[in-house]
């Protein structure tokens, strides 16, 4: 048997909401995995991709790989070993630029083995292990399910989630930098305590963007798009990050302008208006910063892992 799942790219964080919040975007990774019948082979792990974007052969193949971790746990949930597996990771999703690569190959390696297995494992299963695997719900929440979410992993290992209804004149443009940069050395970056006067500033603004988001509010919005718990220690390794919030404060049509997970890649909420300008403002700003960029619009994905 062999089972294909596609699994959106997600945008993690939005400002405020560290660890919490994400977004599904149509770019999507491609999880194979087949039963093989070669007595004793093991699990063989290929990537496939365009190499010219992403460096495909730091991405583990072996035991260590969170793909071959995550098809471990569903199987020892159902109190099994995995033996003979085939499974192609065709990749799309730019590789250590914040845009969930990794959380999309341990969803759709869950989701393949769990369609392998008759489906023992239940949404609730899957986004625990998976949550367990990344470390945290943001990412792994929008690429099971889709659109944008708000998620939390209480001490017994569940994830709670529920989504939001994205305004649809909002309109989102992401900026991929040509480098990468790996979500270990963008949290090692980050204090493990903070400022109390901080932890207020974010839990204000995550509450204000559950509302804006809700009632379309733009000035609300504007606020809740600003954070002070990961952003202002990450812009030392994402340097276009500031440059970019000075140079879009004033441009008519910008909502805000954020880091994409643990970065480097930055993203832009608008109303939907004055796309050319804003389009211009930024590639300038990259231009400055001498940085290579590859600038997307993009709509949400509704739609989470599925089989295809
Ligand atoms: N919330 C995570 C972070 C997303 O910002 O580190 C990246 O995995």
């Amino acid at each position: 048997m062999k089972v294909s799942v596609k699994v959106p790219a997600t945008i993690a964080n939005l400002g405020c909401g560290f660890d919490c919040f994400g977004l599904a975007i149509p770019i999507h990774n491609i999880i194979t995995i087949e039963e093989t019948i070669m007595p004793g082979s093991g699990i063989e792990i290929n990537i496939l991709g365009d190499d010219s974007q992403n460096n495909l052969e730091n991405i583990p193949t072996d035991k260590s790989s969170i793909i071959y971790k995550a098809i471990e746990l569903l199987y020892s949930y159902m109190g099994q070993v995995p033996e003979e597996l085939k499974i192609d990771i065709k990749t799309s999703i730019p590789v250590a630029r914040g845009l969930g690569s990794s959380s999309s190959v341990i969803v759709g390696a869950l989701v393949a083995a769990n369609e392998l297995l008759g489906n023992p494992a239940d949404l609730s299963v899957l986004l625990s292990i998976a949550t367990e695997l990344e470390g945290h719900p943001d990412n792994i929440t929008p690429a099971l399910v889709g659109g944008i979410t708000m998620a939390t992993q209480e001490d017994d290992g569940s994830v709670v989630y529920r989504k939001l209804p994205w305004p649809k004149e909002w309109k989102l443009m992401v900026c991929i930098p040509d480098y990468e940069l790996s979500t270990g050395i963008s949290r090692s970056v980050l204090p493990n305590e903070v400022d109390r006067k901080d932890a207020i500033f974010n839990l204000r603004r995550t509450a204000m963007m559950v509302e804006a988001i809700h009632t379309k509010d733009e000035e609300l919005m504007k606020l809740a798009l600003k954070d002070k718990l990961h952003e202002p220690y990450r812009e030392k390794l994402v340097p276009t990050l500031s440059l970019l919030k000075e140079n879009l404060k004033h441009i008519q049509g910008v909502l805000g302008c954020v880091l994409a997970g643990a970065g480097p890649s930055v993203l832009i909420i608008t109303n939907g208006t004055n796309q050319t300008e804003i389009k211009e403002v930024i590639e300038n700003t990259y231009k400055e910063s001498n940085v290579t960029l590859k600038l997307i619009n993009t709509p949400i994905e509704e739609k989470g892992a599925e089989r295809i």
